[in-house]
């Protein structure tokens, strides 16, 4: 485990008050009706490495977990082992789906005490655990829909994830596709609930508002929706927030609340240092892109003027491209990777630009709408 402290993390986002102060996303938890499989296509298709297994053979009666790595970006995967229960409650009412969104603090006790006394609801106190590689301290508040944060503080525990675990270590091993961190992690909210949400992360968690985007921004001739970014003090935590607007046919927005039941996580997104060679793997895997127009690429370098790249590669898998005052990013978002037309994920190369892709808004509204017509949600 990383030693690093929060005095040497740069505060980036100098209107954030950053009083948790919080280093990095820990992980992120998904209940599946299948953590067996999905760990598995996670390891297949996205190159996530084995780390840890909690389950019947650690003690586990009720829940089993798997824990998988790439970079910095740490999976767990749980399915129930019984009938009942809060776990089957999710997966019925969401299908699988984001429960947990845990934050990496120095101290889970006073994070916890300082966002519940801005009004956070808890979802669990402050508690240890431990066994022989040490003590992590572990606690919850909830936000939008179902979804929770916990916080882990692990600075005085240096086993494979956490107690309650052990090391996992299938023979079957994968090459990873270049992942490195979670750059930002984005929620679904219903209508008018976009800024009651940012005011709960200004509130409560201490973070800004790097941006926003109104329906005018993210419309097509169809769809739109509205988009705020609120980050933490140093930048390393960043969630847009999205909601519904009105158009002449239904909303993505819409469609994720109605079929995830309610606000969610609607997509991570990934970063890699070479965005051709991570896509190129992942296609090859089985992972489906969507699919952007020949068209985008007539004019591109027009509006986002000169990059490193060739185009050609990235026409041919279809990656898009946005320049802002600082640089210049390049974005691909995947299809759903589950049944429902829920979460999905983008892999995001940045050079330079700090934004968010805005300039692809309406090549990539216009793509999702074309699958959402496909599944006769539109
Ligand atoms: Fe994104």
């Amino acid at each position: 485990m990383s030693t690093e402290n929060t005095t040497e993390i740069k505060k980036t986002v100098p209107q954030a008050e950053d009083f948790l102060p919080i280093m990095g996303t820990d992980y992120v938890e998904l209940y599946v009706g299948n953590a067996k499989q999905a760990a598995y296509y996670y390891q297949q298709a996205w190159g996530f490495q084995p780390v840890a297994y909690s389950g019947l053979e650690s003690g586990s009666k009720d829940r089993v977990s798997y824990v998988l790595q790439q970079g910095k970006i740490r999976l767990v995967l749980t399915s129930p082992l019984q009938p009942g229960g809060e776990i089957n409650a999710h997966i019925d009412k969401h299908g699988d789906g984001v429960k947990v969104v845990a934050l990496w603090v120095d101290d889970a006790r006073k994070s916890y005490e300082e966002t519940t006394k801005r009004g956070a609801k808890s979802y669990f106190e402050p508690k240890e655990v431990s066994d022989e590689h040490g003590h992590v301290v572990l606690s919850g508040i909830h936000t939008y829909g179902e979804t929770v944060h916990v916080f882990v503080e692990r600075k005085n525990y240096s086993g494979p994830f956490m107690p309650g675990y052990k090391e996992y270590k299938p023979n079957f091993q994968v090459k990873d596709v270049g992942l490195k961190y979670i750059d930002h992690m984005v929620g679904n909210v219903g209508w008018n609930e976009m800024n009651k949400w940012c005011e709960f992360y200004a509130k409560v968690m201490g973070f800004a508002q790097m941006v926003s985007f109104d329906d005018k921004d993210i419309s097509t001739e169809y769809t739109a929706l509205m988009s705020k970014v609120m980050s933490n003090g140093n930048g390393r935590i960043k969630f847009p927030i999205n909601e519904p607007a009105e158009g002449k046919k239904k909303s993505q927005i819409e469609e994720y609340i109605d079929f995830y039941n309610g606000a969610g996580v609607q997509h991570i997104a990934v970063a890699t240092d070479n965005i051709i060679e991570t896509v190129t793997a992942l296609r090859d895997r089985g992972v489906e892109f969507l699919y952007v127009p020949e068209a985008y690429y007539d004019d591109v370098l027009d509006r986002v003027g000169e990059i490193d790249e060739e185009l050609e590669p990235l026409k041919e898998l279809g990656v898009l491209i946005d320049r802002d005052d600082e640089g210049y990013l390049l974005q691909i978002f995947t299809k759903p990777v589950l049944d429902r037309p829920t979460m999905f994920f983008e892999i995001i190369q940045r050079k330079g630009a700090q934004s968010f892709g805005k300039g692809n808004f309406k090549a990539l509204f216009e793509a999702i709408e074309r699958e959402q017509n496909l599944r006769g949600t539109l």
